[in-house]
């Protein structure tokens, strides 16, 4: 029973290996660009506040009275999953989803930031998705975002979306948004 000296092997293999899993790594090289790619987007955008089925919900607002009466009190986060379709009915093809949260960011004048992920689950880009971290000025009709980042066939994706309010309940919140998106990414 030559078991001592197998145990030993065992532990001082496992002594020798964990160092180098846990150890810090970095390396720096030049950056050798790939060929990159713009594709241009366009959909519609549903962020639907009111009724059973809401795809913008309030997850959180601080207790602040002073804007009460705003459609989107200062400091809203609103948690969304908003489906994108191909022409502005919400009947019309959907093609993907914008996920993340919006937060109600402007004191005096009525701004957003979105922080959004905009998936698609249509065509060449099923599967893909864009990042967008920006600032909203939505009192303003025609406005535009930054596009951050993207996954899958949008890796290393940056560029704007152009957005125009086609429809909005000033009641309500519910809104319609048309987005051209251009953004440049690598090309696989
Ligand atoms: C909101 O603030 C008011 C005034 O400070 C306070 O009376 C009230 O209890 C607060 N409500 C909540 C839910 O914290
Ligand atoms: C999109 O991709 C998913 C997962 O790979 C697949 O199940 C689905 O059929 C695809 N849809 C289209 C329209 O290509
Ligand atoms: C998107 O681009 C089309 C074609 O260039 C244009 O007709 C439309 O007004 C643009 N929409 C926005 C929101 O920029
Ligand atoms: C706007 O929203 C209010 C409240 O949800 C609703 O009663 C009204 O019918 C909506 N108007 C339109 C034009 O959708």
């Amino acid at each position: 029973m030559e078991r001592g000296p197998i145990i030993t092997c065992i532990l001082i293999l496992s002594i020798a290996t964990l160092p180098v899993y846990s150890q810090y790594y970095s390396k720096t090289v030049p950056y050798d660009p790939k060929p990159e790619k713009i594709t241009n987007l366009h959909f519609f955008f549903h962020d639907t506040l009111s009724g059973k089925d809401p795809s913008a919900v309030l997850v959180a607002r601080a207790n602040i009275s002073s804007d009460d009466s705003a459609l989107v009190p200062f400091s809203s986060v609103f948690a969304i999953d908003d489906p994108l379709t191909v022409g502005p009915e919400l009947t019309s093809e959907v093609i993907g989803n914008a996920q993340g949260l919006w937060v109600s960011s402007g004191k005096d004048i009525p701004t957003l930031v979105a922080f959004f992920d905009f998936g698609f689950t249509k065509g060449e880009f099923n599967g893909s998705s864009i990042s967008v971290f920006s600032r909203n000025p939505i009192s303003e009709t025609e406005r535009e975002l930054a596009v951050v980042g993207g996954r899958g066939k949008f890796r290393m994706a940056r560029g704007v979306a152009q957005l125009k309010t086609y429809f909005l309940n000033v009641t309500s919140g519910d809104a319609i948004v048309e987005y051209n998106m251009t953004v440049i990414h690598h090309q696989d």
